[in-house]
């Protein structure tokens, strides 16, 4: 081709990107919605994505039931009125079952996972695994968490030694230890696999594992510009998971299969249940359709990766959060301590629901650093809100600000103070519904919900009754938050001071 049309052809093209990218970039104002400023991609350098969403929530609050927002050239609502979060999440919920991420199973197996698939894929895998999150299923899996809480607690009695020699408490990494803590819990629930990251050097799990939310594979402009034309990118056979988190897991389900083939076990975890849905032939040696050996991997690797992490923090901003707040720290060991004497110092299931002020901590904690501090979800169609002027266009991405939510005096007088008070029976029962999300809602809500809990309280039963923690002045106040992870997640762990209760009673377990 003649260099002069080559040259003219790319200018061509170049302008209409241009043309196009304008034109996206007022289309909140052409409809006369108000709307943020575009966002530049360097104010995520500077700025953590929640205090944008706060920001922004306060200026535009009661504007309408949503305002614009701009995320590269996608056209992003981002929903400011309570009853209009009810009706996409729940109410209606069949126009908004995606959350419109990128997922590419063809070129990048572990992206087909249930967080990031289409419709159709979901409802299967999520009607398929739901089972193994049942209140009965906790039940089974409750003496397994304990067996890790238990380690749990060893671990830090063995860090601790014989104590801090000016007798302030050891100081320790929280969020590396919870971190290493759910991985175990998760990893022997829900895979039969005994990852050992408590007592590990280096935690192999946890550190592949985070290396997805930690160390993505492309910058935020190419990350950007994949999740804004997933066609294309797909197209283009981009992929989203670093290389060694793919052969990590690939490897590891790979191996687990053959062995649970190889020895015939069965142990009815979330791991047979995909197994129960591989593809195979019948007696007749027709294939009958299921999971692939990467369609597996996939959902192992998105369970450690929206249960570990997830947990982990929680726990940790909790443990900082009660070693700022000495009262309600006494305040919940004294429950615990008595919750547990009633019934011979035992640790059941039902006991965990005795623990109501435990309960309230975590729901504060998880008001204050909701793990994950917004949720999305994609318009299927043309959405009509009630309010002619504020229709929703079939293809425009939902963002429900859950942290700016969290820190609305409306709902939350002074938000910015810790008190598990909020979260009495009456004082929920006060509350507009969905004014709480940190596990999302509706029929897409995290499936995981009951674990985490069930994780999270146990970690802090077994830490709380044996050990006392306290801020050092290593401990950062505010906690400064990792720009680059799209989850709340301390930029540099929380450190907190750790010492023994002396007289703590041993938890006996059945
Ligand atoms: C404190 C702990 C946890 C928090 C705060 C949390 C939070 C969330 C949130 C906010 C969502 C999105 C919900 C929505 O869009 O409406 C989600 C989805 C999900 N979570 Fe969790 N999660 C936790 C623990 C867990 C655990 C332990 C597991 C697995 C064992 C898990 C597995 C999942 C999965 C698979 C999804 C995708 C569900 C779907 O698309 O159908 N999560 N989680």
């Amino acid at each position: 081709m003649d260099v002069q049309v080559f040259i003219g052809l790319l200018i061509g093209l170049a302008t209409m990107i241009v043309i196009w990218f304008l034109r996206q970039q007022s289309y909140w104002r052409r409809r006369g919605i108000p709307h943020s400023k575009p966002m530049m991609l360097a104010s995520l350098t500077t700025k953590h994505f929640t205090q944008i969403l706060r920001e922004t929530y306060q200026q535009f609050k009661g504007t309408g039931p949503f305002f614009g927002f701009f995320l590269l050239a996608t056209n992003t609502a981002l929903v400011t009125d309570l009853e209009l979060v009810k009706k996409v999440l729940v109410k209606d919920f069949n126009h908004f079952s995606d959350r419109g991420l990128y997922n590419n199973a063809h070129d990048d197996p572990l992206s087909a996972n249930m967080f990031f698939a289409e419709t159709e894929q979901w409802k299967r895998l999520r009607t398929k695994v739901t089972p193994t999150f049942t209140s009965g299923k906790m039940k089974n899996m409750f003496h397994m968490v304990t067996a890790v809480g238990e380690r749990l607690m060893s671990t830090v009695s063995a860090w601790i030694g014989d104590g801090d020699p000016q007798g302030l408490g050891k100081l320790m990494d929280v969020t590396d230890l919870s971190g290493r803590y759910t991985t175990d819990a998760i990893g022997t629930c829900a895979f039969g696999l005994e990852c050992n990251s408590l007592s590990a050097e280096t935690p192999e799990f946890v550190l592949v594992t985070n290396s997805f939310t930690h160390h993505r594979r492309h910058n935020k402009v190419v990350e950007g510009l994949i999740f804004s034309f997933p066609k294309v990118a797909r197209f283009l056979r981009m992929r989203i998971m670093p290389q060694h988190v793919h052969d990590f897991y690939i490897k590891l389900v790979q191996d687990t299969l053959e062995y649970r083939k190889r020895t015939a076990l069965r142990r009815n975890d979330f791991l047979d249940l995909l197994i129960d849905m591989m593809e195979r032939e019948d007696a007749d040696g027709n294939r009958i359709e299921g999971l692939s050996v990467n369609e597996i991997a996939a959902q192992t690797f998105v369970v450690f990766l929206a249960g570990f992490e997830t947990s982990a923090i929680t726990m940790s901003f909790a443990l900082y959060l009660l070693a700022q707040h000495v009262d309600v720290q006494e305040h919940l060991r004294q429950e615990i301590n008595e919750v547990l004497a009633s019934n011979d110092d035992r640790i059941t299931y039902d006991v965990i629901n005795q623990m109501g002020y435990l309960q309230q901590v975590i729901f504060e904690t998880l008001r204050m650093y909701p793990i994950v501090p917004n949720l999305m979800r994609k318009a299927q169609s043309h959405y009509d809100t009630g309010d002619p002027k504020y229709y929703i266009e079939k293809g425009t991405m939902i963002i429900i600000p859950t942290i700016a939510i969290h820190y609305d005096p409306e709902y939350y007088p002074d938000p910015e103070r810790f008190d598990p008070a909020r979260f009495t029976a009456e004082e929920i029962q006060r509350r507009p519904t969905c004014s709480w999300l940190p596990f999302g809602e509706g029929p897409r809500n995290c499936i995981g919900m009951r674990f985490g809990r069930m994780q999270t309280s146990i970690g802090l039963i077994y830490l709380i009754r044996n050990f006392r923690f306290s801020t050092a002045a290593e401990t950062e106040i505010p906690c400064p938050m990792e720009k680059s992870s799209f989850v709340v997640s301390p930029q540099n762990g929380i450190k907190l001071r750790v010492d023994r209760v002396e007289d703590a009673k041993p938890i006996e377990r059945l």
